[in-house]
């Protein structure tokens, strides 16, 4: 595992925040994933980065989704990133150059790029393919206490990438009829990968997104996931919030947007259950 370099020394200013003195706080890293599409994967790593952020976490978020939709969310426009996500895998450059800071005081982002789509083709053709994420955070300076990478919808190289660099998948899952589809064999794929590229890749946690409490078939959803998955789910239900689904427009995570609102009061409740765990 990485180790935290941090030196308050520096004081505010975030650029100036990494240095090469180190304390031993150890990294997580976190997988956002989850090969449905739609299910809170984007929101969950922006708002619940921002929430581990204001609790004084440094926190690095990896936008490995050619969508850049976490790029976008967090205020970055992808067409004007001179590094991106691109250049940490194909080795060109460290985590530490790439990474900018993001509005939030203590988050900082790997950007995507659109046509990071193209890159993954060209990924399929290199050696130690499906490692290049894992080999370029090896070495994590920068001091950040959690780096939580968002992944694709599918359960391609980069979301391999993802798994294979991760200590914990972070599974969010809409609370919806559909809602177990799927999730077999993304567990499925948590045994393969734990089994033949990292063997400490656990399963942090299934999170229940856009819940909405009004509709009894979202409580059959929680009651019978819960049943079936017990202490793997966790506690808090992100409920389905209309100012949550606005806040990426504006570029800031829900805690900035509507601090007081449901939806960022229940990703502050993740980010304390996250660091309970
Ligand atoms: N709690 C919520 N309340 C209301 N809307 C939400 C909530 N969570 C997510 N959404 C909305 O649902 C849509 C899908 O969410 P999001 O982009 O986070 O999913 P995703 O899993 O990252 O999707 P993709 O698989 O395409 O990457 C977005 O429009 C988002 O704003
Ligand atoms: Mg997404």
């Amino acid at each position: 595992m990485a180790t935290l370099h941090l030196d308050p020394e520096y004081g505010d200013d975030p650029n100036m925040l990494l240095s090469t003195t180190p304390i031993s706080v150890p990294t997580r890293i976190l997988a956002v994933v989850n090969q449905k599409g739609g299910v809170g994967k984007t929101t969950t790593t922006i708002n619940l980065a921002a929430a581990l952020a204001e609790l004084g976490r440094q926190v690095l978020v990896i936008d490995l989704d050619p969508q850049a939709n976490t790029t976008s969310g967090l205020g970055l426009d992808p067409r004007r990133q001179r590094l991106t996500v691109y250049h940490l895998l194909s080795g060109e450059a460290a985590v530490d150059d790439v990474a900018v800071p993001s509005l939030v005081e203590g988050l900082f982002v790997v950007p995507s790029q659109l046509d990071l789509a193209g890159a993954e083709i060209e990924l399929a053709t290199q050696e130690r393919r499906e490692s290049r994420l894992q080999a370029a955070l090896t070495d994590l300076v920068g001091g950040y206490g959690h780096v939580l990478i968002d992944c694709p919808p599918s359960l391609g190289l980069l979301t391999l990438n993802a798994l294979a660099a991760a200590d914990e998948m972070l599974i969010p899952l809409q609370c919806e009829y559909f809602a177990l589809e799927g999730l077999g064999h993304l567990l499925y794929t948590h045994q393969l990968v734990q089994a033949s590229l990292n063997p400490r890749l656990e399963i942090g946690g299934i999170l229940l997104t856009q819940f909405d409490a009004r509709t009894t078939l979202a409580w059959d959803v929680v009651r019978e996931i819960r049943r079936v998955y017990a202490d793997k789910v966790f506690q808090t239900l992100i409920p389905r919030n209309v100012r949550v689904s606005e806040a990426p427009s504006h570029g800031i995570p829900i805690t900035v947007y509507d601090p007081t609102c449901r939806g960022a009061l229940a990703y502050r409740q993740l980010a304390e259950e996250v660091l309970s765990r």
